[in-house]
């Protein structure tokens, strides 16, 4: 396609879509960034907000957590015992415990494996903190290792090569709603007598080759914070086949329910304190939230994914400009939490994505920011390690997009039009270029940053 063709698509988009209020004939021929009249105006951008909003709340939910106060129940288990029965069954898992948060529930699930101080546990290094940290609060090391540019994910080659007689365990991170090569990573851990922790906080409810996440390796871990897709406010959730793993996440920071679990024999010497001096009892109005949010998520992630799957069908044939979705067969993206895709700057003459999602967002209003999360070896929480050179470079290669939350073709159409209007006049950029993105560290380090200097 030509670049007029580029540009004559993108403005019979808009038009199409009725906002022809917001893009003139003249106009769309100028980029926003520089001078022209935005695909979006900010009255436009204002209305069309209603596609982003997140979570969805309903009437259930807010009936569901009012009468958890009403009868003050805030800190019981029993709503929280019927959410993670509800939880384990759509999931798949014969457990599910629910805890504090995502952070919580990784904690819990190193502890429940069995890590010791001077143990290894390799994880990638493009994800967020709370992936690994649990396993130095235990006293073990986390070893990180490289990720696989066509998704983001572990790299199962540069797993096994940074496995030692330390190495007790591997984290696998669904990362961005990707899920990861599971048959690989299960091929390998099986190999070297290693534990396997999902962590699924990007991708509740997805599926590897047809099997749910968080039922492949030997414990799931997962977020269920409200910016997540299955959002209940701050919670996690831990699932598990292992009896043994679901015992021991009780002992871990469900004081009150250690009895339940535990012979009076075994904890003659403990009572119900809990070994990892944590209590990570999930708030009940939270877990009532929980219970609403199963009913509805599966048809919230459908009409997610019907909605980014037709925004990707609008963006065919823009060279550098590149949907990340799983290549096998009954492998999905759940719900697309935070949805990357990939960026080529040589198919832009160099144009680096912070220069090329800047001109998207001013477009736009908003929507298009460039890279991933900071990766982790780079840190001295962790210890510095590396090189991992895919997980270096990747920062640049990658463009978040917007979340469509909605199926509204015709307001996804403008967004469209703004990528592949960006896409035909690229050269028009090259002088303005910014080069390397920022890392946010999974930290959401822009807005932090912003806050500081108030
Ligand atoms: C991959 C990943 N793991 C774990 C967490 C931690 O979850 P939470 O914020 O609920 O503690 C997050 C983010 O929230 C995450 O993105």
């Amino acid at each position: 396609m030509t670049r007029k063709e580029f540009i004559k698509t993108g403005s019979a988009a808009a038009t199409a879509a009725g906002f022809t209020g917001c893009l003139t004939a003249t106009a769309a021929d100028k980029l926003a960034l520089l001078g022209g009249t935005p695909v979006i105006g900010k009255a436009e951008a204002a209305k069309r907000s209603g596609i982003f909003a997140w979570p969805i709340v309903n009437d259930a939910m807010l009936k569901a957590s009012n009468d958890v106060l009403l009868k003050r129940k805030m800190s019981g288990t029993d709503i929280t015992k019927e959410f993670e029965a509800k939880f384990a069954a759509w999931n798949g898992t014969k457990y599910a415990l629910a805890c504090l948060n995502g952070t919580t529930a990784l904690n819990t699930a190193f502890y429940a494996i069995g890590l010791k101080p001077g143990d290894e546990v390799i994880c990638p290094s493009i994800t967020m903190w709370a992936s690994c940290s649990g396993a130095v609060n235990i006293g073990a090391t986390v070893v990180f290792c490289d990720v696989k540019p066509d998704d983001l994910t572990i790299d199962p080659v540069s797993f096994e090569a940074h496995i030692t007689p330390r190495t007790k365990a591997v984290v696998v991170v669904h990362y961005m709603g990707a899920p990861c090569d599971m048959d690989e990573v299960m091929r390998i851990a099986r190999k070297h007598n290693l534990k396997v922790i999902e962590d699924v906080s990007h991708a509740q409810g997805g599926l590897y080759k047809g099997r749910k996440l968080g039922t492949i390796g030997d414990v799931g871990a997962m977020s269920l914070m409200s910016g997540k897709s299955f959002a209940i406010g701050e919670g996690g959730m831990l699932v598990t086949d292992d009896y043994e793993i679901y015992r021991k996440a009780i002992r871990f920071g469900h004081y009150d329910r250690i009895p339940q679990v535990f012979s009076m024999e075994e904890i003659k010497d403990t009572k119900n304190m809990p070994f990892g001096a944590m209590k990570n009892r999930l708030n009940q109005c939270a877990a009532a939230v929980g219970i609403e949010q199963l009913k509805k998520y599966d048809a919230e992630r459908a009409e997610i994914e019907k909605a980014m799957l037709y925004y990707w069908k609008q963006l065919e044939g823009v060279p550098g400009f590149r949907i990340m979705w799983p290549k096998d067969e009954g492998s999905d993206k759940a719900g697309w939490y935070a949805s990357r895709c990939h960026y080529d700057p040589e198919a832009f003459g160099g144009l680096s994505n912070v220069t090329f999602a800047k001109a998207v967002s001013a477009e736009t209003q908003g929507g298009y920011t460039p890279g991933c999360y900071m990766p982790l070896h780079t840190s001295s929480l962790f210890g510095k390690q590396g090189p991992f050179p895919v997980t270096e470079r990747m920062n640049q290669l990658i463009v978040s997009d917007p979340w469509f939350k909605h199926c509204d073709t015709a307001k996804i159409d403008l967004y469209a039009a703004a990528v592949r209007k960006v896409a035909a006049q690229w050269e028009a950029l090259l002088p303005l270029d910014e080069g390397v993105p920022p890392c946010d560290g999974g930290l959401g380090l822009t807005d932090f940053e912003k806050k500081k200097r108030v």
